[in-house]
């Protein structure tokens, strides 16, 4: 596939399109970064896109050949926001989708799922990504990483359910492939670290990295979901609950090669990537928390 060609990335200055895009440049792609921020990101073209205002739909699309996909944050039901935007894609030139979802929503489920459903009968080319859950929570701007910063705790129901955690630079390289390589994958893929880990194990690796101790409150079903559903909708704060439980059952006890048969390379483990983006110099043990 040639430097011609123009993704949209949708989300590009979220965890996986950020990456998506970077990546997209370093390999002389050009990109289009779409979001409501303007935040600038070097070598890319801006463009203004909110999924809520379709009057900003149409110049995203504009010379535009691919898309990524990332569903708007915490909507629990976005398809009847992306459908319409992906028929609208399709109608101006797009002719390959690569769509965020999650390991733990199947086609045909919940949220998500009901856009990976559409997806195959509106693109010949497409792809969706099904990762498990990211390794930068712990290490971004995710609940987990600010309670891990102010009080050295991670919370979840999940028990000492086991999670095959992924690097999202692995999501993002695995994107680039899905979006430029001259075959469509036109199938989900199923994205893992190299190992599932429990929230204990990783608590018990971010306080070896980062000299300061971190430990996992095991939190009932109930009691996460109400503490959820103070700062966001009920029905949301249940959804999240629930995966927590889907943990606990062992749901996300897996591992997949995925990020190795499409990259060549095999994914990033946990302590590289918190050593990585958490290390600092012993001497600063006590000072700056990242
Ligand atoms: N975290 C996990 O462990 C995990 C695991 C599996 C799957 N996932 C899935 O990953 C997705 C989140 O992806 P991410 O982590 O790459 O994103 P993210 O870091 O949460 O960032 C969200 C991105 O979407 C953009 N955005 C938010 N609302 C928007 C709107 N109304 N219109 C246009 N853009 C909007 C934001 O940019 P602006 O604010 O600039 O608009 C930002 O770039 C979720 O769907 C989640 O289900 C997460």
């Amino acid at each position: 596939m040639t430097a011609t060609r123009t993704t949209l990335v949708i989300g590009a200055t979220g965890t996986t399109g950020r990456r998506t895009a970077a990546q997209l440049i370093a390999a002389g792609h050009r990109v289009k970064a779409a979001g409501r921020r303007a935040t600038p990101l070097p070598g890319t073209e801006r463009v203004r896109f909110d999924w809520y205002d379709p009057a900003t739909f149409d110049e995203a699309l504009t010379g535009v050949d691919r898309v990524y996909l990332v569903p708007p944050v915490g909507d629990p039901e976005p398809a009847p926001v992306m459908v319409p935007f992906l028929h609208r894609a399709h109608a101006a030139g797009v002719r390959r989708a690569v769509l965020l979802s999650s390991s733990a929503i199947p086609e045909g489920g919940p949220a998500v799922g009901a856009v990976h459903q559409a997806l195959p009968g509106l693109f010949d080319q497409w792809a969706v990504l099904r990762p498990s859950w990211f390794m930068q929570n712990f290490t971004g701007t995710h609940t987990h990483a600010d309670s891990i910063r102010e009080r050295g705790v991670i919370e979840t129901a999940a028990g000492t359910g086991r999670v095959g955690f992924i690097d999202a630079d692995d999501i993002a390289a695995v994107a680039v492939h899905a979006l430029t390589d001259d075959r469509a994958p036109n199938t989900d893929l199923i994205l893992t670290g190299p190992q599932a880990l429990s929230h204990d194990d990783i608590a018990a690796i971010l306080t070896q990295v980062t000299g300061r101790p971190v430990t996992h409150h095991h939190l009932t079903y109930d009691a996460l979901r109400d503490r959820l559903a103070a700062v966001i909708p009920r029905e949301f704060a249940t959804m999240l609950a629930d995966m927590d439980r889907a943990i606990a059952e062992d749901a996300e006890d897996r591992t997949t090669d995925t990020v190795l048969r499409v990259t060549g390379r095999p994914p990033s483990p946990f302590r590289v990537v918190a050593e990585r983006e958490l290390s600092f110099p012993a001497a600063s043990v006590t000072g700056p928390t990242r």
